[in-house]
């Protein structure tokens, strides 16, 4: 079973979790973000997980990601804006028949989400849905991950594993 962890991360927490997720999936899954997740990368592949953090209630546009390249305010460190948004991955990802599932990183009290959008653009493309979306926490604007999160993202891939076999 060929699998991909595609994630959108501006200051690594998704990413974590991304790679979390591809260890419990099992070897033959690996964490790509969305410049690496290209045609040749998602030729074949069986199960895709996506992910990105949930960004001014909402799966990231890229208004917003424009206004945080312009002013990152109280951030830790400069976000990582080199690789597109989920939401023009999406845009541009080619047809498939593989299965699929959704995640978000987030603050637990958050209204709003990102993942309904990223399912709806998985299933667009003809992915179909193999579990229901998953939220991963975190603790502050910029993180870090909820003790136990990594834990938690990889016993998810496991069952994404088993739900696949
Ligand atoms: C500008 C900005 C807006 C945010 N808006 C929300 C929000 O509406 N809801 C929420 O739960 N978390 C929000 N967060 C927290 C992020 O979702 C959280 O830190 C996420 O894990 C960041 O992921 P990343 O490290 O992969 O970029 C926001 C963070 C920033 C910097």
């Amino acid at each position: 079973m060929k699998a991909r962890v595609v994630y959108e991360s501006l200051w690594g927490n998704t990413a974590k979790i991304a790679r979390a997720i591809a260890e419990g999936i099992g070897p033959e899954a690996r964490a790509v973000s969305t410049a690496e997740a290209t045609g040749d990368v998602l030729a074949g592949i069986d199960l895709i997980v996506a992910g990105a953090p949930l960004l001014a209630f909402g799966l990231p546009t890229e208004a917003i990601r424009e206004s945080i390249r312009k002013d990152s305010g109280s951030a830790p460190s400069p976000p990582d804006l080199s690789h597109p948004s989920m939401r023009a991955w999406l845009e541009g990802l080619p047809p498939g028949e593989g299965r699929a599932a959704a995640f978000e990183t987030r603050i637990w009290w958050s209204p709003g989400g990102a993942i309904g959008a990223i399912s709806r653009g998985l299933k667009r493309a003809g992915y179909s849905p193999v579990a229901k979306g998953r939220r991963f926490i975190v603790t502050g604007k910029y993180g870090p991950l909820r003790d136990g999160e990594l834990d938690r993202a990889r016993q998810w891939g496991r069952a994404l594993a088993q739900a696949m076999a």
